[in-house]
């Protein structure tokens, strides 16, 4: 087996571990930027295991054709449970999560919620999807990142990945920056400006330049409340 890991510290962080046909995707995302400063600092581990590692075919077939008529290649029972029994007989999950555009959509509650949590896994879909005896035995959620179709899950799990991890403290550089995000009061954010205080003849709005936190914070509100108005009114519908 060659799992590869995203690791630096054996406290007890928010580990995820992820099952996926395409190992070497995750190389770029997860070696840069926000998940490996969480990665460096001890706070998140992340395990990338290659399905095919595990299938007992003797041609490390890890699908095959759907049962019924039409095209279409399903992801075999073997390889996936095998996986999954091994590291569920290692630690407890607190969840086991399908990336498949007919899970439910991610919204922040959800990564919210997410982030809260210790051990994950999250298997990535592909071809036609997994059998469906692998959700019924093993999945507690589907998660789809939008409605439009990807070639595979991977893209899903590094999204609901980042989602989370970026909110578990200590791993934004400003605590209350996650706070003040796009869709964590319900709202988008109101926009930003930063020196010079003006540019080719664009300048900051005056009450940024005022000096006065408190007007600023309301400015900030009114703002956030216009621009969700305008782009995403349903997301001041009350009975969302
Ligand atoms: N796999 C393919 N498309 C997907 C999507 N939109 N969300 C999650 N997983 C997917």
């Amino acid at each position: 087996m060659n799992d590869f890991v995203f690791s630096q510290s054996k406290q007890n962080i928010m580990r995820i571990d992820i099952l996926t046909l395409f190992p070497e995707m995750f190389n770029g995302p997860f070696s840069e930027s926000m998940i490996k400063r969480a990665v460096d600092k001890g706070i998140a581990e992340i395990h990338i295991h290659n399905i095919r590692d595990y299938s007992k075919n003797k041609h490390k077939r890890v699908d095959d054709y759907a049962y019924g008529p039409g095209a279409g290649m399903v992801m075999t029972i073997q390889p996936v449970a095998d996986c999954i029994n091994k590291l569920m007989s290692e630690r407890r999950y607190d969840a086991v999560i399908y990336t498949t555009p007919d899970g439910e959509r991610l919204e922040q509650p959800r990564a919210n919620h997410l982030s809260t949590l210790n051990n994950l896994i999250i298997l990535c879909g592909h071809y036609k999807g997994v059998d469906e005896r692998i959700r019924e035995k093993y999945v507690t959620m589907e998660l789809s990142i939008g409605d439009y179709v990807l070639t595979g899950g991977e893209l899903a799990a590094m999204v609901i990945s980042d989602s989370i991890i970026r909110l578990i403290p200590g791993v934004l550089s400003d605590e209350t920056s996650a706070l003040s995000d796009s869709f964590q009061n319900g709202l988008l954010s109101p926009p930003v400006y930063t020196r010079p205080a003006e540019y080719d003849g664009m300048k900051v709005p005056d009450i940024l330049l005022c000096g006065d936190d408190k007007k600023i914070e309301e400015w900030r509100l009114e703002e956030a409340i216009k621009r969700t108005k305008e782009r995403r009114p349903e997301l001041l519908d009350d009975d969302q």
